[in-house]
This record gives C-alpha cells, structure tokens and sequence, in this order.
C-alpha cells in the first residue's frame, strides 16, 4: 500500500478525530491499549540496549519489583540486527537463548532464558530493519518467546546511517509503513516502535501518526533529536511527549524515555508526560532498582542504605550479589557460593574480625573455587557482558578504589571466582565506608549551595557516597564545548564567527533548559546524558 494513502493528513487540531486506525489483523491479535492491558498494563520499561539489556541484567531489574507487581516491569531485549538474525544461526544463537538447544545444548528445547514465560515477561523483543521480509522473518523466530516485536527507528550511530536503520530511516516514511504493516498484518504477535523526536511537536506528531497507522501497538518515545548523542546528549524534552498524549486518542498507548535517573524522574515523568510507562536506559545501568519504590525509613534491611539527611539507595555491594546469585542460579544452573550477611555497622564486631583480606588470596582461592568456572555456555551473552555492566555500576568508586577496579579488570567469564574475589574486595571497601560514616557523617555529604551551576548542581542533587547506587552525570553539551571535547559543526562555527557571536551554544538542536516545559525538575537537568 502507498503510504500516502495511509497516513493521515497532519492536523492542527486536538486531533482525537483524526485518529489514526490501522487496518483490523485477521485472527484474534490484539492491538493497541487491549494488548497493553494484556499484558499487565507495565509502566516501568527496561530500554532495549545493545551489549546491556540481556537476560540476567533485565533479570536484576524484574528483582527489585514486588512479586505482585512484577508484570508493572516490561523490558526490551538489546536491538538484534533482523537480517542477520533471520540468516545466521551462529549470530541468534549468540544474541538469543529462549531454549537451551538456542544456547549450544543440541536436542534440549526446554526453556532457557530469554522470554522465559514464568520469569522473563512481558517482555518486548526489538530489530534493527531496512527490509521488510528480513524484519518479518526475523520477527517470526523470536515471537514463540515475546510479547512483541519493536521496530528501532532511534539509533543515531554511525553505524546505523551507514547501515541505513535506526534514525535513519527517518526520512524514509513509506520504507517504515512497509516495515511495520507486514507485521502488523503478518506477525502473530504486536508490532512496535520505538523513535525520536522531529524537528517540532507538529513534525513529530505527523510522524507519530504514520507510525500508528502502519500498526503500530506502542510508540515510545524519546525526547531527544537524531543529533543528540555522545558529548552532545543533553536535555531530553518531555514536553514532545506530552504534545503526543494531549493531541493522540486516549487509547493510544505511550512511553517516554530520556532523562529518567532516578525514582522520583520516574514518577514526574509519568506525571508531566501522561505516558502510559517510562524507558529508562543510562539510568537503569547506573541503578537497577530505578523502578522500585525506596522502603520506608526504618525498614531499610542491608541492602538499603539511607543516611541521616534522608538520601538513599541499594548499596553497590548488594546489587553485586544479586547479580551473581541470578548469574549462578539461571544462566550456570548451580548453586551460589554461600555468604555471609551484607555488613550492617550495627552488627558485633566480632563477626567480621577473622576475615581474611581478599587482595592477598588470588592464588589460592583461585584454585578452591573451582565451581565457578564457566565451560558450560561459552557463547552466553550474559557472561559476556558482566564485566562491563559492573563497570558501570562501579563507577562512584572505581576511580577512588582502584584496589577494586583492578581485581574487576582481571574478571571475566572464564571464571566466577574471579567476580567472587571482587565482590570480596568490594564488601570491605564498603565495610570501611559505612564505618567511616559512622563517625564522620559529614565527609560524605554535600551541603546544598545554590551557586552551583551545569553538571555541578545535578551532582550535588543526585550523588551519594560511594557505596550507594547513582546515576553518572556527564557535562552538559555547553560544558563539553567548553572542555573541548564538542566542536561545533563547521558551517554553525564559521557563521558565528562571521555574525561576531560567542560560542554560547552548540550547533545542533539541543533545546535550553528554559525552552522545554514539562522537563525534569531544575534547569541543571540540563546535565543529564543519554545513548
Ligand atoms: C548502552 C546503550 C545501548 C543502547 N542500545 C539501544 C538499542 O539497542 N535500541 C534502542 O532503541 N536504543 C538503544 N539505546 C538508547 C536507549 O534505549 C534510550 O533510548 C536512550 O539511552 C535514552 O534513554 P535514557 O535517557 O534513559 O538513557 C541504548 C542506550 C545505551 C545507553
């Protein structure tokens, strides 16, 4: 069908009565807010993230959620390539591991990991695709074990202009109606999309429109241009978010991604957007636990720490354990290592005095824990990228702590006693922390100060000592122009400099603080990163 049959003129108007319908699927599919409902009605939304969003990271993220309130948790699997999924066994079988036959275990279908129905939903499996055939081939291989297929249309990467998918696609409107209709007609499950932001509100709301006339079941949004990415990131603009839910029919089921670092981003995001669910990615590496409610003061356990000025969150050295009990217990099928409660500075002293110091038990302890090693799954990406997720989680310390930072650079999936040895070193570095804290409280807080600007004041917002999970804050696009590591686009330069203005801006779209309604609480928000 040519799209310009299909896509609705764009419409000044409150546009509910131009909604757009996509064409009925034979069967009994279901579409839209009917198979949002279906699936438990998610508000929270792990991102699809290439090399991040496998199993058992989506895993520790579902562990943080209240049973109850599991299926209010929806995550996306990292973008597989659709071509390459629909015609290399070796790559699916790198990327994707729903049955144990799809890890490596020849004969054994039984189920596995990804999309695994009793731990694993709802879950949203998303391409990268220029090709509808590739797309719906692919598609169809991965729907016995997800609840949809997403459609990237946001990546800005080289590589996705160089393979023609992701943002750049874009400008290729009847390509992506072609892409996402065959599903939508095709596909036994629901289609998706995921996008960015037009050149305006109306742009975007256009572009919204088409995409949900093709068929598409859930649009996400993410409230940043093709432009912004790396040292340009910047401000994500929640108002485009809320332009969609005030002009598309109540029906229509959004989410909103960008700039969500925290619990309480979560929460205003949902308020200021209307969207049905928030995305969170950067945010979601930095902190696991970002959709999770804090617990009540008083009810912090060990895992939650809460200073005395209120500020809180999951301690680093809990959400390392959790991490490996969820690598031992579904992707190496074994049983983890026992361990002592997580240090409490309330605990008797004597507990903790015999310990030995793990930077000194490399050799032996190496050979003992021979229960770690990894043969069994040797492709598994979930062993691959360990390494790097805690390296991200790590990032509050290692700089301080290098002592840790040097046992995770010797870790690797050949070998779990290698991660065990960090968590060792970690446990006492946090151990030495919370004592610290206990006498000198004040070394670990900031005090509030209002001349703080840029990337400073977000620090001063959302830091937290460095045993406690939170966000990483990158300088805000102005700060890197300033540092050097952002050049302005030739052309913007040389005009500038012709027009004898200051280098006060960067050259591409990346909105001021001021001009974005609806965006996160203070202007220094304006600090927040994104991929
Ligand atoms: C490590 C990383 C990998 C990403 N991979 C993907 C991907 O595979 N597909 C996609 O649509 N977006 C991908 N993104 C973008 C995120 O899904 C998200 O749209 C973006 O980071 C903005 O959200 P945030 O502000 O919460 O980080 C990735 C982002 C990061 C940080």
């Amino acid at each position: 069908m040519a799209v310009s049959e299909s896509i609705p003129a764009p419409s000044n108007s409150s546009a509910v009565q131009d909604a757009p319908k996509p064409e009925p699927v034979p069967g009994k599919k279901l579409h839209g807010r009917e198979f949002y409902k279906s699936i438990g009605s998610p508000k929270y939304i792990v991102a699809p993230m290439v090399d991040r969003s496998e199993f058992a990271w989506r895993m520790l993220t579902r562990s943080f959620m209240p049973p109850e309130e599991s299926k209010l948790l929806l995550a996306y699997s990292p973008m597989f390539h659709a071509r390459l999924f629909r015609e290399e066994a070796g790559y699916r079988a790198k990327m994707f591991q729903p049955t144990r036959a799809h890890a490596g275990r020849k004969g054994d279908d039984s189920i596995y990991l990804d999309g695994n129905p009793a731990i694993d939903r709802p879950f949203f499996v998303q391409f990268c695709a220029n090709n509808p055939d590739d797309f719906l081939e692919s598609a169809r291989l991965a729907a016995p074990y997800c609840d949809a297929v997403d459609l990237n249309l946001g990546c800005p990467q080289g590589i996705a202009r160089k393979g023609h998918y992701g943002a750049f696609l874009q400008e290729d409107w009847d390509l992506i109606y072609r892409l996402i209709n065959r599903l939508h007609k095709e596909l036994p499950i629901p289609v998706t999309a995921k996008f960015r932001i037009q050149e305006s509100k109306e742009k975007t709301l256009e572009y919204a429109k088409m995409i949900l006339s093709a068929g598409a079941s859930i649009i996400t949004l993410h409230g940043r241009t093709r432009e912004q990415k790396g040292h340009n990131t910047g401000l994500a603009d929640w108002s485009y978010i809320r332009y969609l839910r005030d002009h598309l029919p109540p029906e229509t089921v959004i989410f909103a991604n960008g700039n969500n670092l925290n619990y309480d981003d979560v929460q205003r995001c949902l308020e200021a957007t209307g969207a049905d669910g928030v995305m969170s990615a950067e945010g979601n590496l930095s902190d696991p636990s970002i959709f999770s409610k804090p617990p009540p003061v008083g009810s912090e356990g060990r895992e939650y720490w809460r200073g005395r000025d209120g500020k809180g969150g999951y301690r680093i050295d809990a959400v390392f354990r959790r991490y490996l009990d969820i690598i031992y217990k579904y992707v190496l099928e074994k049983p983890a290592p026992e361990r002592k409660p997580l240090y409490l500075p309330s605990d008797p002293e004597e507990e903790h005095i015999t310990e030995s110091d793990p930077d000194e038990e490399e050799g032996p302890q190496r050979k003992k824990q021979k229960r770690g090693k990894t043969e069994t799954y040797p492709n598994s990406p979930n062993l691959k990228f360990m390494q790097a997720h805690l390296f991200q989680l790590f990032r509050p310390l290692i700089s301080t702590h290098t002592n840790v930072r040097d046992a995770l650079a010797k870790s690797g999936p050949h070998d779990m006693a290698t991660f065990e040895r960090t968590l060792s070193i970690l446990e006492r570095e946090v151990k030495k922390g919370l004592k610290e804290y206990e006498q000198f409280p004040e070394r670990f807080e900031s005090k509030p100060d209002p001349s703080l600007t840029g990337s400073k004041a977000i620090i001063a917002e959302y830091g937290r000592p460095f045993w406690v999970c939170q966000p990483h804050i990158r300088p805000t696009p102005e700060e890197a122009l300033e540092a050097g590591a952002l050049q302005e686009k030739k052309g913007e330069k040389k005009k500038k400099q012709e027009n004898g203005e200051a280098l006060d801006k960067v050259a591409t779209s990346v909105k001021s603080p001021t001009e974005s309604v609806n965006t996160p609480t203070t202007a220094a928000k304006d600090a927040l990163l994104s991929g």
